[in-house]
């Protein structure tokens, strides 16, 4: 099922996520984030607002979350989102990322977002692969931009524009 997020879902999101702070170059995070600072950013997300969270349940337990959030902080920018997309490891492959990120993007769709951006960190070739089959392409690569455990990463920057109205 797959559905908008609820603060009861947060628990569930934030072991998903963390375990990819803490595990791996995907989130540029350096430290796992607390219940409380997911409340606090949980409170921008939902209703009107144009930042909404998804969330995909397979036999009742929360296993991907999926959220479109300010692009950059300026208000010009404000037409703009930025989508990620986590699953809990061990889901991948199975095609519901596919489905999440779809849910997702219909909705900043309707919410009338003029793009989507995505931020990922190389290599991520499944990641790469859901952007550009959903409508993503690459505007390029930020070369050695990040610094997690030990070494420098690079990140692509992919684009996703609004479909025509009508
Ligand atoms: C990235 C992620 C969300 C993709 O979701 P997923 O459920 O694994 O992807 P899907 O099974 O829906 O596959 C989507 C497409 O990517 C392709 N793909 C999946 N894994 C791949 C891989 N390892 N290498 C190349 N292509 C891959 C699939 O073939 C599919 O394309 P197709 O339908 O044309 O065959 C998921 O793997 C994940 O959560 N990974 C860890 C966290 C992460 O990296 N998040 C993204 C941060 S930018």
């Amino acid at each position: 099922m797959i559905r908008h997020a609820t603060v009861d879902d947060l628990a569930a999101i934030t072991d998903i996520y963390n375990h990819y702070i803490v595990d791996s170059h995907v989130s540029f995070d350096l430290e796992p984030w607390t219940p409380d600072q997911r409340r606090n950013w949980f409170a921008n997300y939902g209703g009107d607002s144009p930042w909404q969270v998804w969330v995909t349940e397979l036999d009742g337990e929360v296993i991907g979350a999926a959220w479109s959030s300010p692009f950059r902080p300026k208000a010009a920018y404000d037409p703009s989102v930025e989508t990620t997309i986590v699953l809990k490891a061990g889901s991948s492959g199975r095609g519901l990322g596919t489905e999440l990120y779809r849910a997702l993007l219909s909705d900043v769709d309707a919410r009338g977002a003029h793009r989507a951006y995505a931020i990922v960190a190389l290599p991520n070739d499944a990641s790469v692969a859901l952007h550009r089959k959903l409508g993503f392409v690459s505007l390029g690569v930020q070369d050695e931009v990040g610094f997690k455990m030990g070494r420098y990463w690079s990140t692509m920057l992919l684009e996703r524009r609004a479909p025509p109205a009508g």
